[in-house]
């Protein structure tokens, strides 16, 4: 499955605040309401936890018509970018921050066929991005510290967003991960992100799909 093309704002509800054992039914509850599904892969390395890996991915798999958008909190995603491949995962994102040679990882999600992203934590300067920036077909911002779902928003993430936004092409996605709702997605959406991971304040609340529609309705008010 290929990324969304640009030109619209989409949600990718994160599956880390879903059940875990009615992952299937959760899914099935956002699938009509978005085209990218956001998978939080960690490895109690490069954050503290645990989430799932490939098994779980190629469980969903056939229970989802969706973009898997698998963001990789791993210190290895030349190891494990072809497992989650394989497993069903549309487009790998890695960190910045785990590597001095990102070209390479960019070249090997890239031979493997999936789409290709780049992420930065809170307090890795926005301008590190700047020598593969061109290569990838998403940033992924996150706007708390990664590890953990539900947390608040880090209110400097929309300064830092408009600062890649310049960086970036039309044709390049800007996703926003941590503490996204009803509030925060319009100020991100103003500042040209286009993409909004959502975790707690979707998979938290009984209508799922009642709170996507809440937050696009939101983002498209900015
Ligand atoms: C944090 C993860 C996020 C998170 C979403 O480490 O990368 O995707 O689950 O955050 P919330 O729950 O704030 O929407
Ligand atoms: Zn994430």
């Amino acid at each position: 499955m290929k990324i969304p093309p640009t030109g619209t704002i989409e949600i990718a509800p994160s599956i880390l605040s879903a059940d875990f054992s009615r992952l299937a039914e959760h899914i099935a509850m956002v699938e009509p309401f978005v085209k990218i599904l956001h998978l939080d892969i960690m490895d109690g390395h490069f954050v503290p936890h645990l989430s799932f890996g490939p098994a779980i991915v190629k469980a969903i798999r056939p229970h989802s018509g969706l973009f898997f958008d698998t963001h990789l909190m791993i210190t290895d995603p030349l190891k494990y970018a072809g497992p989650f491949i394989d497993a069903g995962a549309d487009g790998i994102t890695f960190h910045l921050e785990i590597s001095d040679n990102p070209a390479a990882i960019i070249r090997h999600i890239r031979k493997l066929g999936a789409a290709v992203g780049i992420s930065i934590k809170p307090k890795t300067p926005t301008e590190a991005l700047a020598p593969v920036i061109a290569d990838v077909d998403m940033v992924l911002l996150m706007s708390v510290e990664p590890g953990f779902g539900g947390q608040s928003f880090i209110a400097n993430s929309t300064r830092r967003a408009a600062e890649i936004r310049k960086m970036l092409r039309p044709n390049q996605r800007l996703e926003i991960d941590g503490g996204i709702d009803t509030t925060t997605a319009p100020i991100v959406t103003a500042a040209g992100v286009d993409t909004l991971v959502a975790g707690n304040s979707v998979f938290s609340k009984p209508d799922p799909a009642a709170v996507i529609q809440a937050i696009l309705i939101a983002a498209r008010r900015h």
